[in-house]
């Protein structure tokens, strides 16, 4: 058994499950969240495996959750902290199209709450830890060269990749791993039945990344296999 312990936030359903799944299988302890009243299957995970699963609950875009998730999680120490929840809009709207509101969701929840997030509990990683995001092969700007829609999610994550890379020049020498992980396209609610990866290939590749990059510092943008993912 590994002594091992993950804050895995955003775990409900999808590939936040699926990653809680893999290091429970690897023997880590998981602090596993979800929002109030999100229908997800976080619980049957916790019978399964008992007191090395605890579940909290919070929601990213809430300032005072998030703040007191920190007080009750203060003295903990964790050898990973991922900020995996995210969400999207319809495939083929456009920045001519879309709502200001629908705009401003998206920023909220996949750019400033996560790097807010981060920034909070950066400290209850271990030296050698690794403080990572979910982001997205969509946020790539070199690879958005072909028209496949999700025009304001790759914006979204084209921030939030860009905020990582500013925290990380800020805590340039930082020993903590910084990883922003693109998962590949998954079959969950969000990547739909068409996506090429089942949610246990692609979280047992982005297990495997976040274990092989632990204790090297630097900020990495990478993908399930491990490959880099060009800005
Ligand atoms: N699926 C893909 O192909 C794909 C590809 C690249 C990157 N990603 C990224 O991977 C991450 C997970 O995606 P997924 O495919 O697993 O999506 P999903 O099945 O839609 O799950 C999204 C997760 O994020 C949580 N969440 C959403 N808004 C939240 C908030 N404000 N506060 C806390 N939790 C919140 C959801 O919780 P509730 O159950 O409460 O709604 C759920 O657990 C996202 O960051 C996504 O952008 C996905």
């Amino acid at each position: 058994m590994s002594d091992k312990h993950a804050l895995i936030v955003g775990a409900s359903r999808g590939i936040g499950l699926g990653l809680t799944e893999r290091f429970l299988e690897r023997g880590w302890s998981v602090t596993a969240t979800q929002r109030v009243g999100s229908g997800g299957n976080l619980a049957h995970a916790a019978d399964r495996v008992g007191d090395r699963l605890r579940l909290e609950h919070v929601d990213i875009n809430d300032t005072a959750q998030v703040s007191a998730l920190r007080e009750r999680l203060d003295g903990a120490r964790f050898d990973l902290v991922l900020v995996n929840a995210g969400i999207t809009h319809d495939r083929w709207e456009t920045v001519a199209e879309v709502s200001t509101a629908t705009f401003e969701r998206l920023m909220l929840t996949n750019a400033l709450s996560p790097m807010r997030f981060v920034e909070q509990f950066r400290d209850l990683v271990t030296p050698h830890g690794v403080l990572a995001v979910t982001s997205s092969g969509q946020g790539s700007i070199t690879n958005n060269t072909r028209v496949t829609g999700w025009e304001i999610y790759r914006a979204s994550k084209s921030a939030l990749n860009q905020l990582m890379r500013s925290f990380a020049a800020r805590h340039a020498d930082d020993p903590r791993t910084l990883l922003l992980l693109a998962p590949g396209w998954v079959r969950t609610e969000m990547g739909g039945p068409d996506a090429g990866l089942s949610v246990e290939a692609s979280t047992s590749g982005l297990a495997d990344v976040v274990e092989t990059f632990s204790g090297r510092s630097g900020l990495h943008y990478v993908d399930h296999r491990g490959a880099t993912v060009p800005w």
